[in-house]
């Protein structure tokens, strides 16, 4: 089947498929965009379109009709699209079929409002990766246009009583997995101008769907700054789903000519489950990402915060290189006038990116030759969009930051907000960071946003442009050093969507550096986004935010699932300790090339074990975990996913090599006894060369 498929005729019908997937709509006698499929494929020759019947003067057909892109106005009562406010004071949207274009992986569907309104609906199939892109364009032709809302997409699932998966937390506590059935309506947004620590911008609906079988549907939004989901279930049986740039305070004036292009909404059907949801949705991710394999990286902010010198970071380079670290990056501190009070708190530093000359006097020459001495490549910490009230930048240009007339400007963590809507700002941060990187040898920048935004003042489009000029100067400083790699973090996981892996390479997941916690962190973060993309560091004990001690193994093997990273003092640990992080380290190494399709096994214990593996061609490596036995102390078994049934992989079990097939491994499994309190172990099962399969 064609990826693209359009019944022509006076109400062309449209269908989209992947290889396990269609997706089909179909325009109205009234030049309504219906919905029609969402699911397992389907020949279009065969779609009947039934007549909708008004089931009473309060059901009336604009309402009963899912469609593709419903705008507000006429009798349409759930979640609009689109609102805007025309020129002669009107609000209501009258949106037609108008046209369509059909080429290759692509369709557009042209609607258009006589009142001087087109609005493009953007469908991309992603044949290689089963998943269906969407967005949209809303055009003026005329001057003083106002949208008031644009949603990049709605979609339509024709089931109720779902259940609905996101996430939910805070700074330190990212990522916690949250499961609902959805009644009524469900609004899973983001104000704060970042896409947020407390839900994601996605929506996962399924039907009694395990890892591995029953019908899921799931949307994401490639949006990093004010998000909105919406999941409605509908009085007809259906749910719609609805995602885009939070319509919160927001405001685009468009004049004729103009246009705004909505981000992106990446979507994904799977009849495997919730696995083959995520596994489209790492596809999507990594397609997004570098190609390539993460460097191992030692990162210096947990064990010096803001006390960074030039012969402190040169000691824990040495011993980074020791235990086999790739990227040595310095975090927080190294310039301005970046020194806490004595109460902890900071006012300086953020806008001076000048080197600080009392902790490196000679600039940051001698540690970036010793960390390429060592074989190391060198990052640095940097926190653009911010500035520090003390600073030489906020001296001279107080009026760069967002700020509302007659009131004291909002700070947070002692620093301000830069409006990156303002030309010269974007051209100072893009010039600062050419600098920096042109001046030093640096092959990775982690971008920090420590601070929600707020008083964004009359200007109530800064919410989409600030994210824009974001990604634009990401962009064209990395087209001019194309082989830095960019880390997303804000405060933690603040930044973790499409959108941003749209332009950075990796996601800080969490302050929060506690590998018990890690562990659920990791497993929700794993339901959409790529693992390669998940930094995790093994950090000191006892754990700053937990202060829970738990042993070097297990530390290192939960961030060894993810891409890992060390964060610990060096210098403190003994020669011991130092010697089994670098056998972890060598380790890790071995394992990452056969790190590729995640899987999140499930656990047939009594025994609180945690299951993951991953598995490529060319094998498999389960990663176990038990944080503490029960009573009774049961083993599990472990049944591993995607080996090749007829092949045989050899193993180490039980401190004995063994061999078995595929189908052995994956039907029956092996059992696995972990005893005590953090308990670990990372098992690897290579392909038997020249087997068949
Ligand atoms: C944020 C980040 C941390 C660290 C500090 C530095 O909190 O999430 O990893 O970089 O800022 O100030």
């Amino acid at each position: 089947m064609a990826a693209v498929e359009v019944i022509a005729g006076e109400q062309p019908l449209f269908a989209l498929h992947t290889d396990t997937t269609s997706y089909v709509f179909a325009v109205t006698e009234t030049g309504l965009l219906r919905h029609l499929h969402w699911g397992a494929p389907i020949p279009a020759s065969d779609v009947i379109v039934e007549p909708l019947w008004e089931l009473s003067t309060n059901d009336l057909i604009q309402d009963i009709t899912p469609q593709e892109y419903p705008p507000h106005g006429r009798f349409r009562y759930n979640e609009q699209c689109l609102m805007l406010r025309f020129p002669d004071g009107g609000r209501e949207v009258d949106l037609g079929y108008d046209s369509h274009e059909a080429a290759g992986d692509e369709l557009t569907v042209v609607l258009r409002d006589p009142k001087g309104v087109v609005v493009r609906l953007h469908y991309r199939v992603l044949p290689r990766i089963d998943a269906i892109v969407r967005w949209a364009t809303v055009s003026s032709e005329v001057d003083g246009l106002v949208i008031e809302s644009a949603a990049s997409a709605q979609f339509h699932v024709p089931f109720r009583d779902l259940t609905l998966r996101n996430v939910q937390g805070h700074w330190g506590a990212e990522q916690q997995e949250m499961v609902q059935t959805v009644a009524g309506k469900i609004v899973l947004e983001s104000r704060r101008g970042i896409s947020n620590h407390h839900h994601n911008p996605y929506a996962v609906l399924s039907r009694g769907a395990t890892q591995t079988e029953g019908r899921v549907w799931g949307a994401a939004l490639a949006f990093s700054g004010n998000t909105k989901t919406v999941v409605e279930q509908t009085q007809y049986g259906q749910t719609l789903v609805q995602l885009g740039v939070n319509d919160f305070d927001l405001e685009i004036a468009l004049d004729a000519g103009r246009s705004f292009v909505t981000p992106a909404v990446v979507a994904v059907h799977s009849e495997q489950g919730l696995e083959g949801l995520s596994h489209r949705f790492h596809d999507y991710g990594q397609s997004l990402m570098r190609p390539g394999l993460r460097p191992v990286l030692y990162n210096s902010w947990e064990a010096t915060n803001f006390a960074v010198t030039c012969d402190g970071q040169i000691a824990l380079a040495r011993r980074a290189a020791q235990v086999g670290a790739e990227l040595f990056v310095v975090d927080d501190g190294w310039f301005g006038r970046r020194n806490p009070d004595a109460a902890g708190g900071i006012h300086d530093g953020l806008g001076d990116w000048w080197v600080d000359p009392e902790k490196f006097p000679d600039g940051l020459a001698p540690l970036i030759d010793e960390v390429r001495a060592l074989g190391m490549g060198f990052g640095i910490w940097v926190e653009p969009e911010m500035v520090n009230p003390e600073s030489d930048l906020f001296a001279a240009h107080p009026d760069w930051i967002y700020s509302e007339p007659g009131r004291d400007v909002d700070s947070a963590r002692g620093q301000y907000v830069l409006n990156l809507t303002l030309a010269p700002v974007r051209d100072f941060i893009t010039t600062m960071l050419d600098g920096l990187l042109s001046e030093n040898d640096i092959v990775y920048v982690k971008w920090d946003a420590n601070r929600p935004m707020s008083q964004v003042g009359a200007g109530r489009d800064v919410w989409v442009r600030h994210i824009e000029s974001l990604y634009a100067i990401v962009a064209e400083v990395k087209r001019r050093h194309p082989g830095v790699l960019f880390e997303a973090c804000a405060s933690g996981g603040g930044r973790i969507d499409f959108g941003a892996l749209s332009v950075f390479d990796d996601f800080w997941t969490s302050d929060n550096t506690d590998a018990l916690d890690r562990l659920e962190i990791q497993r929700a973060y794993s339901l959409v986004y790529p693992p390669q993309a998940m930094r995790a560091w093994v950090t000191d004990v006892p754990n700053f935010l937990s202060q829970r001690t738990i042993p070097l193994r297990f530390r290192f093997h939960a961030a060894m699932f993810g891409s890992l990273g060390i964060g610990c003092d060096l210098t403190k640990m003994t020669d011991e300790q130092l010697s089994e992080a670098t056998r972890y380290v060598e380790q890790y190494k071995q394992l990452r090339p056969l790190m590729d399709r995640f899987h999140r096994l499930e656990n047939p214990s009594p025994n609180d074990y945690r299951l993951f593996q991953y598995s490529c061609p060319q094998g498999a490596v389960v990663f176990a975990f038990l944080p503490q036995s029960r009573l009774g102390h049961k083993p599990t078994t472990v049944r591993l996913r995607g080996l090749d049934p007829q092949a045989r992989y050899r193993f180490t079990h039980d401190w004995q090599q063994r061999e078995a097939s595929g189908e052995y491994l994956m039907h029956r499994g092996i059992r696995l006894w972990l005893q005590g309190d953090y308990a670990s172990e990372v098992i690897r099962f290579d392909r038997v060369t020249g087997s068949s399969g």
